[in-house]
């Protein structure tokens, strides 16, 4: 019989020949030899100096920056202008291009990755002597920029401390453009005389051969380079801080190790460029699915980033230098230079000021936080029932059904194959019925076929991508066989792929009306994955709209597509409901149009112990909704992995099971038990701390504080924690968790920073840590879960088949005392699909408690209360009897379980009211107090006293 995978078959032996030595190392790469050619001649040379000095700028003392010309020793002849310019909250903007050079560098990067132009900083003051300009700025005047003329190098200091320096070691260099002719006549006149001083004065910088000027050969590729060499190369230092962190994606650790110099643990740099990977593997600097050219420099005392919003493929050699801090060397192939530079002081400060440039997570919809069910293929309309029927057979919750490729008839995407799926809008509301959804895969691959309407439609409107002639298609080999793209840059593609979204016939003849509109969309393959392009992706001379060739604009390739898409799905009703995009490949602004994934990862220990990290990576590169496939894509887990990588995903913000075509299923109900059973408990678990991560992605959708934060975010101070990544808290919620990624574990030692008390989560057990540590037990049915004391967590326990089910469940509160009696938390809640929390449609809770201590003799009394935080913060229109709280008017708190207390108290009562039904059970002096029904709803402001004296 017929399946998707007779099909597939065809395809393997392409797909099979995906291996780690179809991508380039440095050595392999033009630009970066000769990038690290050029540090290694720094090294060498006693006497090496930037070549680069720029003319004094002419400026009045509170210009927020200033424009000036750049000179280059080496090539006198050749102009260069700079801008620097200090923005709102300090930020500097450093650029760098050339001017009236032979061609233009890309200089779009940025009109893609912000939200807007940043704002003028209003509060500069600039001195001009002879040697340098220097701008002291920041509330307290303590910001202080320093440009200095010859050489050209740029310092941010805080506090007279230097935080980072741009050019301290010389490597800053723009290849300007030249012509063949140039580059031979200066080799045609080597031997005359004079002029070969000429050739060799540029060769102790630019080195004396033209390494890949021209072209390049990568196995069997060839690169045709027809603008030459044009690439950029910068070195950024953070002379006082020990730890860098981001520029994901890389299957690394969170602190980025050297690659140079003594401690180096990688000999390639770190690499960016967008690629499909084949079996990646889970320690290693190259290059994966998406790229954030975002570091963070951290120190006890401050920590500032570095946004290189640049485009194009980039290297970057990272040394943890021995006398202390960092250094790096970016190598980008082709863009101008445009780097910001954002001061912190502290982690939490540089999320923001990230993300008021390129924008933040928005609130998704609330479903989308449930558990995903996914698999490549569930192979028919009956399938995906049937599968939707098991999992209620058997009780576990679940959100969404996934369909990957096999849905569309010969890969034709949007088209569906309707031998079996004959029927798919009454299959999608069969999910919907019990309020699920479904997500369904559109790649921007299109199959080059006449019977094809959309590469029809698209190759009409002729916003396919170009070859490198410039004229016609480019065609290329993906999933469907032979594909073409379209060039999401081409204005005349987006309202075309709007119209592909709709689902009624009104407003489109292009209507997808086998859909509906609660879809949500998969874009995968965006890198763009092309199985005989070279490193499995386009050539880098295909040209996009406005003439610019692929290499220029290949990192935003992928997140166009997706922001389109993004768009395209908010468009299908009016007024528009929150879409649901996932993507594979991402750029920084890439957090702005949904989720993404870690890609095909392996079934193995390693991989679901990086994957954490790498989504700890992606947070820290401002696009926190991220998690990896549950299970491992590739491979057939053993139950007890399986089980494990449950809870890697329930404390994942985006948590989905997916599974290769070629693996066994592994739906959770084919579980034997336990393993069964304890996959219910942790999808359950997932379902009931929905409030937490809900409330976790507001707070991250207005400040850009990741959802998942390490030590070095929690706890900026303390040097112990900054390496560590295998443990991390949830929002500001105060839950901690260190998922277990090694097989046969019995017990874990978690990291604590300060001296709290926490509490199990699940045996509500008081812990104090020893030597910084709190050791738990950890067998497979046992998940090391932390309340940190003076935290409250809301969860909602009532299980459920699906989220928007929970929407009248109430409250339980998980009030966990800190060592003073204190404890503080919140919750946040809106319809979860639409945009009318913009206009105060929200219901935002503080919760407190507060204890009287009464002198050497403990708490006597706590107060536990509910305040209106929308009120304080004024969302919107706000008004607390808004149509949303209206709606959830009747969900009750249901249960407080109060932790910490040492004693029984005397008394439990609603503050002016009656006494409430409670319990007491103590333990070696540690108490716990559950309220039962204090009769109090989740909207009100309300208070209870426990009196202990
Ligand atoms: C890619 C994706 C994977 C998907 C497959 C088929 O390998 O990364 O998740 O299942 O393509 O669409």
């Amino acid at each position: 019989m017929w399946s998707p995978g007779t099909f597939l078959l065809l395809l393997l032996p392409t797909v099979l020949a995906f291996k780690p030595s179809d991508f380039k190392t440095c050595s392999q790469s033009g630009f970066c030899r000769r990038g690290r050619a050029l540090a290694e001649r720094s090294q060498e040379l006693s006497s090496w100096h930037s070549p680069y000095s720029i003319e004094p700028p002419e400026l009045s003392p509170h210009q927020p920056g200033f424009t000036t010309n750049v000179h280059s020793s080496v090539y006198p002849n050749v102009k260069f202008v700079l801008d620097v310019i200090i923005h709102e909250e300090g930020i500097v903007r450093v650029r760098m291009d050339e001017e009236n050079g032979l061609r233009k560098r890309y200089n779009e990067a940025t009109q893609w990755a912000l939200i807007g132009e940043p704002l003028l900083s209003d509060d500069v003051l600039w001195t001009v002597d002879s040697k340098k300009a220097k701008a002291v700025y920041g509330s307290k005047k303590d910001m202080e920029l320093v440009v200095d003329f010859n050489p050209l190098k740029i310092t941010l200091f805080r506090g007279g401390v230097e935080q980072v320096v741009l050019n301290g070691r010389g490597l800053l260099h723009m290849e300007h453009f030249r012509t063949k002719e140039d580059s031979k006549l200066a080799e045609h006149i080597e031997g005359e005389g004079q002029s070969v001083l000429q050739v060799n004065s540029a060769a102790w910088f630019e080195g004396d051969t033209q390494d890949a000027f021209w072209d390049e050969t990568f196995s069997t590729w060839t690169d045709t380079k027809p603008k030459g060499p044009e690439s950029l190369s910068l070195d950024i230092t953070f002379p006082n801080h020990a730890h860098v962190y981001g520029i994901p994606q890389h299957a690394t650790n969170l602190s980025l190790p050297s690659t140079t110099g003594p401690t180096a643990r990688y000999t390639d740099p770190f690499r960016l460029y967008n690629a499909d990977v084949f079996e990646y593997l889970a320690d290693s600097p190259t290059s994966l699915y998406g790229s954030i050219p975002l570091m963070h420099a951290h120190s006890a005392t401050s920590t500032v980033a570095v946004f290189n919003a640049i485009a194009s493929e980039t290297w970057i050699d990272i040394t943890h230098v021995e006398k202390g801090g960092v250094e790096t060397h970016w190598i980008s192939e082709s863009g101008i230079l445009d780097v910001f530079l954002l001061p912190g002081p502290t982690p939490a400060d540089v999320f923001t000021q990230y993300a008021h440039l390129t924008g933040t997570a928005p609130l998704p919809a609330h479903w989308s936080l449930g558990y995903h069910q996914c698999r490549w293929n569930y192979v028919s309309s009956d399938d995906v029932r049937g599968v939707q029927d098991r999992f209620d057979e058997d009780d576990f919750p679940v959100d969404v059904f996934w369909l990957d490729i096999e849905y569309a008839e010969d890969h034709k995407y949007f088209m569906w194959n309707k031998k079996t799926f004959p029927d798919p809008v009454e299959m999608t509301k069969d999910v919907e019925a019990v309020e699920r959804k479904m997500v369904i895969i559109v790649d921007p691959h299109l199959k080059r076929s006449n019977d094809y309407p959309v590469y029809k439609r698209a190759s009409e409107l002729e916003v396919l991508v170009k070859p490198k002639s410039g004229e016609g298609e480019y065609e290329g080999w993906c999933w469907p066989g032979s594909s073409s793209w379209i060039d999401f840059f081409h204005p005349g593609s987006w309202d075309f792929w709007i119209s592909l979204f709709k689902t009624d016939t009104i407003d489109s003849q292009w209507s997808w009306t086998e859909s509906t509109n609660n879809v949500g969309i998969w874009n995968d393959m965006n890198e763009p994955s092309v199985f005989n392009g070279p490193e499995i992706t386009m050539p880098k001379d295909n040209i996009h709209y406005g003439g610019w060739e692929h290499r220029d604009v290949h990192n935003i390739n992928g997140m166009l597509f997706a922001n389109h898409t993004f768009q395209a799905a908010e468009a299908r009703t009016d007024p528009p409901r929150r879409p649901f995009v996932l993507t594979r490949a991402f750029y920084a602004g890439s957090q702005r149009f949904g989720a993404m994934w870690t890609g095909d990862n392996l079934g193995t220990w390693e991989h679901m112990a990086v994957g954490i990290k790498m989504v700890l990576a992606n947070g820290v590169g401002g696009m926190p909704f991220a998690g990896s496939d549950v299970g491992g894509f590739f491979g057939n887990p053993e139950p007890e992995m399986l089980v494990r990588w449950y809870v890697v995903g329930a404390f994942s913000p985006f948590f989905r099971a997916h599974a290769h075509i070629d693996t066994k299923r592994r739906e959770p109900y084919l579980l034997e038990e336990p393993y069964k059973s304890l996959v219910r408990d942790i999808l359950r678990l997932r379902y009931s701390m929905l409030p937490v991560w809900y409330t976790a992605f507001r707070e991250t959708s207005e400040s850009g504080v990741p959802i998942l934060r390490p030590q070095y975010v929690m706890f900026p101070e303390d040097d112990a924690g900054f390496g560590i990544d295998d443990q991390f808290y949830v929002g500001s919620s105060g839950l901690l968790v260190k998922p277990v990624t090694e097989k046969g574990v019995k017990e874990v030692s978690v990291y604590i920073a300060e001296d709290q008390v926490y509490y199990d989560y699940f045996t509500n057990q008081p812990h104090r840590p020893k030597n910084r540590q709190i050791t738990l037990p950890a067998n497979l049915d046992q998940i090391p879960l932390l309340i940190r004391g003076g935290s409250i967590i809301p969860t909602r326990e009532r299980p459920r088949r699906s989220s928007p089910l929970m929407k009248h469940d109430p409250f339980t509160l998980r009030i966990a005392l800190d060592t003073s009696g204190n404890a503080r938390g919140e919750v946040y809640l809106d319809d979860g699909e639409t945009y009318g929390y913009g206009k105060g449609d929200v219901v935002w809770r503080g919760f407190g408690a507060e204890s009287t201590k009464r002198k050497g003799k403990g708490i006597g009394a706590v107060r536990i209360s509910s305040v209106d935080l929308a009120v304080r913060t004024q969302v919107g229109a706000y008004d607390p009897k808004n149509e949303f709280a209206r709606s959830v008017g009747d969900v009750r708190v249901e249960k407080l379980v109060v932790l910490g207390l040492e004693k029984k108290p005397l008394s439990v009562g609603l503050e002016g009211g009656s006494e409430l039904e409670w319990e007491f059970a103590s333990k070696d002096g540690a108490g716990v107090l559950v309220i039962k029904d204090p009769a109090v709803r989740v909207v009100d402001d309300w208070a209870v006293v426990v009196k202990l004296e």
